[in-house]
This record gives structure tokens, sequence and C-alpha cells, in this order.
């Protein structure tokens, strides 16, 4: 259902110009503004960006930028985070129900009644939750930078990881930390299967596999190489194999193509050959609504004071111990 393509609320075919990339040009003069984009969404997206990046990368970027406007090519939490970092600018986010399977598993009414049954325990919530959740944290993480921030806590406190069980798991294999972890998980990453993976390196052997740790474990042990989308993108450009399987969203395929011509990327397939393995809500962003957003100035992103708030300091502790 979330992949119905629905017309923005402000879109009649007169208003959409046939030259949709000068119009957003134009537009991003006009606003003073700043297009960011997550690998995830589609190539026409990517291509226009002024800045394409990780959920790290994109909240550092929002961080610092001198843009009057954040148009957000992504997920819901990822221009919230903006919009938390950014209170006096607007921030604009082609659909407003482009949400997140993992932020949707961490409703905060439960979350706050799992987090009050382990009193003094330091709070890790990935970046893929709601701003309700990350002011209920102590510090907030991404993919690429989970293990080193758990690291970095006091080996002498109990530690609250959430949302996402899969990440949870990865992070405490590599710090050998023991973290209670809340059961969310990503709709996407958990579709790849370990028999398909496996049957496709069976069918393309010197291929290496690379994953995204939001997979489950059965599949990330079959990886060559695990970290986020940023660490997939150079470790392909890096490494000295030609032809690798990827386990992440497809959408990463194409900047691997731009940045390794001539080697080869096989995206993982979904458990039953579905198009699952894209997201659905990233694919809810279209240029068509990016323009549309740009024009009439919304849909907006608006973000209650005291969330807010509460909200940032985590973030920026999160800002401050990567590197
Ligand atoms: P990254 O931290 O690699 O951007 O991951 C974001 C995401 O949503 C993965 O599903
Ligand atoms: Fe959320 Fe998964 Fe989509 Fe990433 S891929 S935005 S975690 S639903």
């Amino acid at each position: 259902m979330l992949t119905t393509i629905r017309p923005h609320p402000y879109s009649q075919s007169n208003q959409i110009p046939n030259d949709l990339l000068t119009a957003i040009s134009q537009l991003k003069k006009e606003l003073n503004a700043v297009i960011l984009a997550h690998y995830y969404q589609d190539p026409d997206i990517q291509d226009i960006a002024d800045f394409l990046g990780d959920s790290l990368s994109l909240s550092q970027q929002a961080a610092n930028t001198n843009a009057d406007v954040i148009v957000f090519a992504g997920v819901h939490f990822m221009a919230e985070t903006a919009k938390i970092l950014n209170p006096n600018k607007l921030v604009l986010l082609p659909d407003l129900e482009a949400g997140c399977s993992l932020a949707d598993s961490c409703p905060p009414n439960t979350f706050a009644q799992f987090k009050a049954q382990y009193p003094n325990c330091i709070v890790v919530s990935y970046i893929n939750c709601t701003a309700a959740i990350k002011a209920m944290s102590d510090i907030i993480c991404t993919s690429s930078n989970a293990v080193k921030i758990v690291e970095q806590l006091p080996k002498n406190r109990s530690i609250i990881f959430a949302p996402d069980r899969n990440l949870g798991k990865y992070v405490m294999k590599q710090t050998g930390r023991k973290l209670i972890l809340w059961q969310g998980s990503c709709i996407v990453h958990e579709t790849f299967a370990e028999k398909k993976i496996v049957q496709l390196k069976i069918k393309y052997p010197l291929a290496e596999i690379i994953a995204h740790p939001e997979c489950e474990t059965s599949v990330l042990r079959h990886a060559n190489y695990i970290g986020s989308t940023t660490a997939l993108l150079k470790y392909c450009q890096q490494s000295l194999s030609t032809e690798f399987i990827v386990a992440t969203e497809p959408g990463i395929i194409h900047q691997m193509k731009k940045l390794a011509p001539m080697k080869h990327f096989i995206p993982a397939p979904a458990i039953n050959n579905c198009a699952c393995n894209e997201c659905p809500y990233m694919r809810l962003n279209t240029l068509e609504k990016l323009y549309l957003a740009m024009k009439f100035k919304q849909p907006e992103i608006t973000i209650n004071e005291s969330i807010r708030i509460a909200a940032l300091g985590p973030i920026q502790k999160m800002l401050e111990l990567s590197f």
C-alpha cells in the first residue's frame, strides 16, 4: 500500500514544469535552499542533491549548513533530526508519509515503560527513531558510529540499545558489551534471507558479500564486510574484488556503479523475489514531489519545542563523539 504513487497535496499536472531540473535549481537559489539526499533515494534525486550521504553525514551537514531551507530527500526521522538541529530553518520533506519501519517499531509510551524497568541504564538510540524516543535517550548513534559510541561509554553502566535489535546484536559482538535490546527491526533488511544469499554466492563464487548491520545475524555471518551505507561504498571502491553481493537497499547501487564503474554489483534479493528489498518509505519521494515541496514550502517538519530541546542534547553528544 505504501508504494502506491499518491499525488502531492499541491500537485496539478499544469504545475509540473517540463524542465524539472532547471526549475528545482532556480527554486534552490530563490529559497537559499540545500538539498540533502540519502543513498536509498531514486537515482534522479541522488543526482540533483547538493549533498548525498548516510544518516551520520547528513546530520553533520544539517548541523553545519548556512542555507535557510533544508529540503530533505530521505525519511521522516532524518528530516526531523535536521529540524531538531535547526529550529529556525524551514525543513521540507517531499512526502510526509516517508516514515521508517524501525522508527514505527518503537512507540514512545511502550518504550517509556520498557526504560522504567531498567533504572540507571544509559540509553543509546539508533538515529532511526522518532524525536520522542531521542528525547528519552542519553545518546544517539548511527550505523557508522554505533560501535565507537558504545565503546566510549563507562564500563560500569548497563546500556539499553534501541530500536534495532540486529544492529544491537552486531554492536554487542563487536564491543563485547552486553546490551539490553529493544526488539525493533527494519522490514527491508529483514527481507534478506540466508538461503538466498548462499544461493547467490554459489552462482557468483568470486563475489564478496557486503551487508548493512540492520540485516539479521544469519545473513551477517556470511558477509565479507559489514558497514553503514557510506562504509559499504568505500569498501567496494577499495577492495580488490570486482563483484559484490549487496545486502542493503539497492538504491545505493547507483552510487556504487558511479564510483566503481568497472565492478559488478548484485542486489541481494528479497526472500520471495518481490521488490521488498526496496524501502517503500524512501521511494515515496519523487523529483516531482521535491519540486512541489520547494514551490509551496510544504510539507514542513514541525516538532513540539520541549521534545525538540530534550532530543537535541543526545544528538549533539553523538556529533561530539563522532570523528
Ligand atoms: P545509514 O546509517 O547507512 O545511512 O543507514 C540508514 C538506514 O536507514 C538503513 O536502513
Ligand atoms: Fe527505515 Fe529500513 Fe527504510 Fe532504512 S531501509 S529507512 S531502516 S524502513
